[in-house]
């Protein structure tokens, strides 16, 4: 029998993750950051992890300023498994114990696959961070999470691109690997649930990031045709939704990818 979770639960407060410790890999910047700062705000203690380090000490000095959770960063580089275990090892020395893990980092490598290099760099490259860099932290978390016995919440933001492919621009090694991550998403959550570790994605559509406010704004005009909301989503709209399934308001879902692109993959 794995661990059962009181199934009564009050409305009030099911959203807050006071005394939380939460991992967000990439919370430096863009949707991370927007996750990390609803985190803090629900009032969890947040560990940054990146590559990065002075966007990382900027948000958590900001974090430390604002909300009265802990805050630390960390530098790692997802694609290197003994990076992975040294700054989960250092995060649960600091705070104690892992109750969240958000596998946000990624990149995103576009071109055509018959334009690639004889070794495949791009391909392999990709992969290895959007995939593999989410099973590395989240094979070093779920063992701790398994051992701990406390349960705990595996969070994967994916990408609508994993359920279809975006168009004009060619992006075959992201689509992969975000597809993959959503059924990745779905074992772990059948894996898993013996230990009341749930594991869901958020598959996030065009999101307002650095990256799309320095988009030319008839590319921007374009895309907002196609999107039935008529408008990019906002980094604290995806942390929103990370705040649920982070939360005991989610405790029965698991293997579930939420999309959050306001419809546009329905209607491309
Ligand atoms: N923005 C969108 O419209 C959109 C849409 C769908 C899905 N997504 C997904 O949402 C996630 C965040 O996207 P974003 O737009 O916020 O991207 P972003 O602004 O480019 O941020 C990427 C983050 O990943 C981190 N990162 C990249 N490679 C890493 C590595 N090897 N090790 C550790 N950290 C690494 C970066 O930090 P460092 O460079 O400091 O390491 C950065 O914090 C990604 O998984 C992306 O695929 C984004």
């Amino acid at each position: 029998m794995g661990i059962v979770k009181d199934p009564i639960m009050s409305q009030e407060g099911a959203y807050c993750l006071k005394g939380k410790n939460a991992i967000v890999t990439g919370g430096n910047r863009g949707i991370g950051l927007g996750i990390a700062t609803a985190f803090a705000q629900q009032g969890a203690n947040v560990g940054i992890m990146c590559r990065n380090q002075e966007s990382a000490k900027a948000a958590v000095a900001e974090f430390s300023e604002k909300y009265d959770g802990t805050f630390r960063c960390y530098a790692v580089d997802i694609s290197d498994m003994q990076q992975c275990r040294d700054a989960v090892a250092a995060f649960i020395a600091d705070f104690g114990s892992v109750d969240i893990l958000v596998n946000n980092a990624g990149v995103a490598v576009a071109g055509d696959v018959l334009d690639m290099d004889e070794d495949l760099t791009d391909w392999f490259h990709c992969i290895d961070i959007d995939l593999n860099g989410a099973m590395r932290m989240s094979y070093i978390v779920g063992k701790y999470m398994r051992d701990a016995g406390k349960g705990g919440k595996v969070i994967n933001i994916t990408s609508n691109s994993g359920a279809i492919i975006n168009k004009p621009v060619t992006f075959a090694p992201y689509h992969a690997a975000k597809a993959a991550l959503n059924h990745l998403t779905r074992d772990l959550a059948v894996e898993w649930g013996k230990y009341g570790i749930n594991v869901n994605a958020i598959a996030p559509g065009y999101t307002y990031t650095d990256m799309a406010a320095k988009m030319p704004d008839e590319v921007k005009d374009e895309i907002i045709e196609k999107i039935p909301m008529g408008r990019f989503g906002q980094v604290s709209e995806i942390g929103a939704l990370a705040v649920y399934l982070a939360s005991e308001a989610s405790n029965i879902v698991t293997g579930v990818v939420v999309t959050a692109d306001g419809g546009y993959s329905l209607a491309v």
